[in-house]
């Protein structure tokens, strides 16, 4: 992010279609895959969002700015017909800034990609949910999400992360690890191993049902963190973003993403096992959001595949993790020998306090599903 001075950051925002001039650029936001900046031009009324997007992690940058511009288009679209108010409009959907020759997002001499939204201004992100409130709108945000896209065919949205959550190809690469064995650290865990083994079968769940035709394969966001949703100043969900990773996919994926984190007490890492317990408020508030939305479009296959989602994504991040340390930390960003070790292990013993709450975590979904029969 410090490569880039402020004058040649001026001079990229100036590439795009902006009203005024530019005053100020500045970092912005807590993301940690592109870089995003603030953009304050001389015009005053609307504020920009200078992204430069991450090309290391997304290979094909014209197929997610397709995705993005297709997924934009067709929710406004939406939006303007159910909410006929076309002032929300574009504090409900990003609106994204093409450059001055009409491109969707401008490539500067050294190969990087830049791309441009409108900032919507009184709006946060957080990183951690802190009340049911939050939660609830998250739900509701990514519910709505799902929902407004459900009419637009998903053969026009390319897979942009091949494979991004098949457990079956993640496992594969556990288990090439294992048998590289390039760190020598295989010897160190046999019991995350035997644990991860013991639910091979299990985990595979969501991918069975679809391979008998029984879940529909739909646009999904597939970041489904809560630091990608904009709340206003009352905690109300204005905004879904970070809209990269939208792909073809199982509402089960985008479920179980967002309740990974939002039903942890632990933070990811946690070096306390005790520590890593569950908040049933906090997933109870969620489902009763995302239900709110959702529940106009999903099937009865896809409401009990929900928890398979629950229960598989702590399991699949838990594998990566695990695989990463196998492989001598290459991929994610340790502060301290055996922190891959570490993230493994709270994340599974996230998929332990999930099995052993399991009846009752069902019981709320269905319960909540109920409500709309
Ligand atoms: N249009 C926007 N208006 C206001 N803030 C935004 C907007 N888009 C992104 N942000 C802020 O910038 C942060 C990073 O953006 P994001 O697109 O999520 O990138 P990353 O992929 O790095 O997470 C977000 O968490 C949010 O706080
Ligand atoms: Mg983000």
């Amino acid at each position: 992010m410090n490569d880039f001075n402020p004058e040649q950051l001026a001079t990229l925002a100036s590439e795009f279609e902006i009203e005024g001039r530019v005053v100020s650029v500045s970092a912005f936001g807590s993301g940690h895959i592109n870089d995003t900046f603030r953009v304050v031009t001389d015009e005053g009324a609307t504020h920009y969002l200078l992204q430069r997007v991450n090309h290391h992690v997304f290979k094909d940058i014209a197929a997610i700015m397709d995705n993005i511009q297709r997924v934009t288009n067709h929710l406004k679209t939406r939006y303007a017909i159910e909410f006929k108010d076309n002032d929300q409009i574009d504090r409900r959907v990003l609106t994204l800034i093409p450059t001055i020759g009409g491109e969707s997002c401008h490539r500067d001499e050294l190969n990087n990609f830049w791309r441009m939204f409108i900032l919507l201004e009184g709006t946060r992100s957080y990183d951690i949910v802190e009340t049911p409130q939050q939660a609830r709108e998250g739900g509701r945000a990514f519910g709505q999400f799902q929902r407004l896209l459900a009419d637009l065919d998903v053969g026009l949205i390319h897979e942009v992360l091949p494979d991004f959550h098949h457990i079956g190809n993640r496992l594969a690469q556990l288990n090439s690890a294992i048998r590289a064995n390039p760190a020598d650290r295989v010897k160190r865990v046999p019991e995350e191993l035997a644990f991860i083994k013991a639910r091979e079968r299990r985990m595979h769940a969501i991918l069975d049902l679809a391979a008998q035709g029984r879940l529909p394969i739909r646009i999904t966001h597939n970041d489904t963190k809560f630091n990608n949703v904009l709340l206003d100043a009352d905690d109300r969900a204005q905004c879904v973003i970070d809209l990269d990773t939208v792909m073809p996919g199982y509402v089960a994926y985008d479920f179980g993403d967002a309740i990974r984190t939002i039903i942890n007490c632990a933070a990811e890492d946690e070096a306390d096992l005790d520590k890593v317990r569950l908040n049933v408020p906090l997933f109870e508030a969620y489902a009763d959001g995302y239900f709110e939305e959702a529940h106009y479009f999903l099937t009865a296959d896809e409401v009990a595949s929900l928890m398979e989602g629950v229960l598989l994504f702590p399991y699949m991040q838990a594998v990566r993790f695990l695989t990463d340390f196998l492989e001598g930390d290459h991929y994610y960003k340790v502060h301290h020998a055996d922190h891959n070790l570490q993230r493994t292990r709270a994340q599974l013993k996230l998929v332990s306090e999930l099995e052993a709450r399991e009846p009752a975590l069902r019981a709320i979904v269905a319960r909540v599903a109920a409500g709309y029969q």
